[in-house]
């Protein structure tokens, strides 16, 4: 009668053969860790305290008289079992017994093949998987090279233009300023001077932000507190926002620690950020800025209630002379400014935007190292 488990030899007098309980008595025989007996009926099974029970009767009761139990190691680290069992006593020759036992020493090695050559098909899968995703990773890196390379070169074009256009555009602005002045102008006249004057310092403007941006303008810092820097700033910039029906709100820590920083640089990356603001609320709305520190980072938020971006505006936000604004209005340089500046301060700006609802720019800047105690003379 085959066992709970479908074996034609009872479980436990397998389980007490595998765990060591089992006694092998005449005529049996033990061949390495293999039982081999021709008469299960003399067989001893060991309880837990070390009795003996009959564990002869078990396999008699199934109809076993010859046992053979041949354990093999198996890849996973426990142990397969041959089980040959015949109802007739004394079935195994000599020749049985070498032929049986070469043949499970087989079974194990070829199980074991089988496992080592299914892992390795699977290593080799994974190791594909791996090659694909580094080959992406580097096509992304590559991209990012050129696309940094033609940002640096783009950089050092624009610094050497601007350089070379800076004098002659202020003798057109010097000139043009000292033509306003003559008495008896025409009015034509004075109106045309007045448009060349705008866009001389409209002209001059893109050139000091590119100037900025291909970082040829030196960077002072010293330690300033963030809170300080952003009062003065805003200080400039409230009543514009009083005339657009801009609310601003101000959430300063007071316990900010300090920050190293230019602070002139700063003061541009302020106005940039809340002149974008005040653009992007047309219809007026409300204006946040926030410092607060955290983990030795120091966190200023620009937040506006305005039209917000979509995901195409995002992606190309700080690329140089991207904008959405009319001719004359925009130049498109002032976030690559804000970027440049922030990232020369060791820091990061994120984003997060909504069209229709707002955005919020952050820029994190690194803690400045705590003022040292001073010593007493
Ligand atoms: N707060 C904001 N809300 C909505 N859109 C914004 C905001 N800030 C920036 N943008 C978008 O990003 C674009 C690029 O901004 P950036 O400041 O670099 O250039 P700009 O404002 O167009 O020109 P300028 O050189 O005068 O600053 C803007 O044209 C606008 O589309
Ligand atoms: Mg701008």
């Amino acid at each position: 009668m085959p066992s709970s488990s479908g074996n034609l030899i009872p479980d436990a007098v397998i389980d007490s053969w595998m765990a060591g309980h089992l006694v092998a008595a005449a005529p049996s025989r033990v061949f390495g860790s293999s039982l081999w007996t021709g008469d299960t009926s003399r067989l001893l099974m060991l309880d837990r305290q070390g009795r003996t029970l009959n564990a002869g009767q078990n396999a008699c009761a199934s109809g076993i008289q010859s046992l053979a139990l041949i354990p093999f190691p198996v890849v996973s680290g426990g142990r397969g079992l041959l089980q040959l069992g015949y109802r007739q006593p004394d079935s195994f020759t000599e020749d049985d017994l070498q032929v049986w036992e070469a043949a499970a020493l087989t079974l194990g090695m070829t199980l074991a093949l089988r496992a080592a050559q299914e892992e390795s098909r699977e290593q080799s899968k994974e190791m594909a998987a791996l090659q694909v995703l580094a080959e992406e990773e580097k096509t992304r890196l590559q991209g990012q090279l050129r696309h940094a390379d033609r940002l640096a070169t783009i950089g050092q074009l624009a610094a050497g233009a601007a350089h070379e256009l800076n004098e002659p555009l202020g003798s057109v602005l010097g000139f043009a300023q000292l033509a306003k002045n003559c008495p008896k102008l025409p009015v034509q006249v004075e109106q045309d001077i007045e448009k060349i004057i705008n866009a001389a310092l409209h002209a001059r403007e893109i050139i000091r932000k590119l100037m900025v941006f291909a970082r040829q303008m030196p960077t002072r810092k010293s330690p300033c507190n963030l809170n300080d820097l952003v009062r003065e700033g805003l200080y400039f910039l409230e009543s514009r926002c009083a005339c657009e029906g801009i609310r601003m709100v101000r959430q300063l820590e007071e316990t900010l620690p300090e920050v190293m920083v230019d602070p002139a640089q700063l003061h541009q990356v302020l106005v940039n950020l809340v002149v974008n603001a005040i653009q992007a609320m047309p219809e007026g709305g409300t204006l946040a800025i926030r410092t607060r520190s955290e983990n030795r980072r120091i966190l200023l938020d620009i937040e506006d209630s305005g039209i917000g971006m979509t995901r195409e505006i995002l992606g190309q936000l700080f690329t140089p002379f991207f904008t959405t604004k009319g001719i004359g209005q925009g130049t498109g340089l002032g976030l690559s400014v804000v970027q440049g500046i922030v990232t020369a301060h060791g820091g990061t700006i994120l984003v997060d935007s909504q069209p229709g609802k707002g955005s919020r720019f952050t820029v994190i800047l690194p803690a400045g190292d705590p003022p040292k105690s001073q010593e007493l003379s």
